[in-house]
């Protein structure tokens, strides 16, 4: 089976806490997009993780976990990461796989970031820094450079040269010194031999698993509303956040996967810039955000807070197909003597939906409201539905028929343990 796991709001929904969980009967985790500007946090019996790059289903002891083909890599962040794992994961090399297809993010990549969120000035998206845009400009654009690049350091000196070709005289352009083809190739060469063992073709892997009838767990990362085409653009990632990426990201068949499993936090977060229509800046979202240690796992930013909104967790699950809902971090919401939730858009005193105009437009729309009560004790030690408060189970319920989807999963705390399933 193949099942995919998704952000079904701007991301850090709780995606490597749920992954986690799931990849413990898994066979095979991907990554299938996205870079390291994720960031998903694991909590286990083994310690707490940020993870950027490398699936969080690795601590599964019997599973092979797989850097799929559309991921984008920084080597160095890869190298952290595969070394903050040891302990945990002492045969990390027998079970990481990583595509020599993956594009590699390359110094430029992160000054050219840097340098047009600058020019953006207030207009900018807010990036996390890493490179990402730039470096799927390039994939895009044919001039990328691929893990396979380096197992020829002469392809790899010829496609340098080309990048730094068309790079050089756009950094000379903002006042900043061109980069030297010889210190990057010296760096980028020590990174990948560290990495080299890792690096193998992955498409056996996946293709032997979806003939064997194994459990495939592909990790989404970002969410729903920070997809390229989908999401608030411009204010969003630089790759597709829909669970078919995984034919490109990963070569599996869209038509094979059977679970589509839309994590949703129990109220609504965002980092970055761009509209965000239940946004809280009151002493509410504060509240929100200080129960939520609402902080970025990559960057650390503060992440705007603000109510759940089913107008967009309806649009999202019809266009992902969503097949379920886990909904995390209930129990943030224990304090709120009420709790507000978005039910739909108007705009100019009219209904509106989503999909109805774009994220210039999304910032004047007004977030109409049902206000349900709250529960107002912890629920961090529930472990059963029927034992949640009822005021709890209403607000699940709700959820469950505003969107038309049953909620699989409900998490109360980061850890494996705090969780619901039913
Ligand atoms: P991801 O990017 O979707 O994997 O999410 P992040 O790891 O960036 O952010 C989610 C944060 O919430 C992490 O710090 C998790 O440890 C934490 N978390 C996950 N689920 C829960 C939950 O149910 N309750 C609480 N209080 N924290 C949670
Ligand atoms: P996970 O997988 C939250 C946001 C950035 C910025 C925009 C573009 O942890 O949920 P980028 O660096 O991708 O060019 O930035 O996208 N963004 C995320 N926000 N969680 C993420 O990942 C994100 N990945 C990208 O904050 O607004
Ligand atoms: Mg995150």
């Amino acid at each position: 089976m193949v099942h995919v796991v998704i952000g079904g709001q701007w991301g850090d929904e709780g995606k490597g806490k749920l992954v986690d969980i799931f990849s413990q009967k898994a066979d095979v985790i991907v990554r299938y997009h996205g870079g390291n500007n994720a960031g998903h946090t694991v909590i286990n019996d083994y310690g707490k993780f940020p993870l950027h790059l490398v699936p969080a289903g690795i601590f599964n002891p019997t599973a092979t976990v797989v850097i799929g083909n559309g991921t984008v890599l920084d080597l160095e962040v890869l190298l952290t990461e595969i070394t903050m794992l040891k302990k945990a994961v002492p045969d990390i090399s027998k079970r990481l796989l990583i595509s020599p297809r993956c594009h590699v993010i390359m110094p430029y990549h992160k000054i050219l970031d840097s340098l047009y969120e600058a020019a953006k000035g207030k207009a900018k998206t807010g990036t996390t820094g890493r490179g990402i845009g730039p470096v799927h400009a390039d994939k895009v654009s044919y001039q990328g450079i691929r893990l396979i690049d380096f197992f020829d350091p002469q392809i790899l000196n010829e496609n340098l040269e080309i990048a730094l070709k068309i790079k050089n005289p756009i950094l000379r352009a903002f006042g900043e010194q061109p980069l030297q083809r010889a210190e990057i190739l010296k760096t980028k060469l020590q990174e990948f031999a560290q990495v080299r063992k890792f690096v193998k073709e992955t498409y056996p892997v996946i293709s032997e698993a979806l003939t064997s009838g194994n459990y495939i767990l592909c990790e989404g990362a970002h969410g729903f509303f920070l997809d390229t085409d989908w999401g608030t653009y411009p204010f969003v990632t630089a790759s597709a956040c829909v669970p078919a990426t995984v034919t490109a990201g990963a070569g599996i068949p869209a038509q094979k996967i059977s679970r589509v499993t839309a994590i949703v936090k129990a109220y609504t977060t965002r980092v970055g810039s761009g509209p965000f229509p239940t946004e809280l800046i009151n002493t509410t979202g504060d509240k929100l955000r200080e129960a939520g240690h609402e902080f970025g796992t990559t960057t650390g930013r503060p992440r705007r807070c603000g109510w759940l909104d089913l107008e967009l967790i309806r649009f999202m699950a019809q266009v992902t197909g969503a097949t379920d809902i886990a909904i995390t971090k209930l129990d943030v919401l224990d304090t709120f003597a009420e709790i507000k939730i978005c039910v739909g858009f108007t705009y100019r005193g009219k209904p509106v939906h989503y999909w109805n105009g774009d994220a210039h437009w999304l910032q004047k729309v007004k977030p109409l409201y049902k206000t349900l009560p709250g529960w107002q004790t912890s629920l961090t030690d529930i472990r059963s539905l029927n034992k949640l408060p009822p005021a709890a189970q209403n607000y699940v319920a709700f959820i469950e028929k505003t969107v038309s989807l049953p909620v699989k999963m409900i998490s109360v705390g980061p850890e494996r343990s705090q969780t619901i399933t039913h």
